[in-house]
């Protein structure tokens, strides 16, 4: 089962997921991170970029999970744009070695066979970080998403363009359609890092993490990996059931097992 940390805040998640972060590149310096973007995964770039300073990062490399698609690459919500300003460049990892799906391709019904070939070849993703959207989506894998996919072009509910809507002047400039990773891409990680802060993201946790193994509910997919750990503040931990179970667990861990 996901190892579920109940953190304070989102500061001592940040702290806590970039310290496993830190560990992995010093341990290896070609390690590969699998990133997300979103809110929740800010404050752990924010204590990377302390955690990591003074170590040699010039050999990481990055694959961000998802894009919007028929977005200006240029445009500061397109997730190229923010994964520059905030992971690349807070971390000053090498640009040329951090991908997103190339949500502006010529040859978009190709694009994600050749991203996941990418994957592949730099050796697959160490360290992937995951938020949650309020339908329970991982990427963009909306409800319904087979856990069998790949990365591909998938279309956004109305749920997940009114949520996103707040980054952009207003809905109808959300794009309807996205390149995300599949559920089977994401599950080829060696590690899933998911995270997630608030009450409105409460029912999701609940189901991904103890709710049966549905594609309505994608984020559940996460309980068919054998390394999962999810990382909550109380609000978001608010809705599972074996909550108490969780913090004995964590406060008795064996020193021995990392994250
Ligand atoms: C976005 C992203 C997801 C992210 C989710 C939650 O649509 N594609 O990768 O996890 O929605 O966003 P936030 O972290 O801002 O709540």
């Amino acid at each position: 089962m996901a190892e579920v940390v109940i953190v304070s805040d989102r500061v001592a998640a940040g702290e806590l997921v970039a310290a496993e972060i830190a560990r992995l590149v010093r341990g290896r310096a070609d390690v590969v991170l699998g990133l997300a973007t979103g809110s929740t995964p800010l404050p752990v770039y924010a204590a990377a970029k302390r955690a990591l300073a003074g170590v040699d990062v010039s050999h990481v490399r990055g694959f961000a999970l998802d894009e919007y698609v028929g977005l200006d690459p240029q445009h500061p919500q397109s997730y190229r744009s923010v994964i520059a300003r905030e992971v690349v460049e807070p971390l000053g990892l090498d640009p040329a070695r951090v991908h997103v799906p190339d949500g502006a391709s010529a040859r978009i019904e190709t694009a994600g066979e050749e991203y996941d070939r990418a994957i592949a070849i730099a050796g697959g993703v160490d360290l992937q970080l995951l938020g949650i959207g309020t339908d329970g989506h991982i990427g963009f894998n909306e409800p319904g998403s087979s856990f069998a996919s790949r990365t591909r072009v998938k279309t956004l509910t109305r749920q997940t363009r009114e949520d996103n809507a707040r980054f952009f002047a207003s809905i109808d400039e959300v794009p309807r359609h996205c390149i995300t990773q599949g559920l089977g891409t994401i599950l080829e990680a060696r590690h899933l890092v998911l995270l997630a802060f608030g009450e409105a993201k409460a029912d999701a946790i609940a189901g991904a993490v103890e709710g049966p193994v549905t594609a309505s509910l994608p984020g559940s997919a996460i309980q068919l990996h054998p390394h999962v750990t999810v990382v909550v503040d109380e609000a978001a931990a608010s809705r599972l059931r074996w909550a108490e179970y969780y913090r004995e667990t964590y406060a008795h861990k064996p020193s021995w097992q990392g994250l």
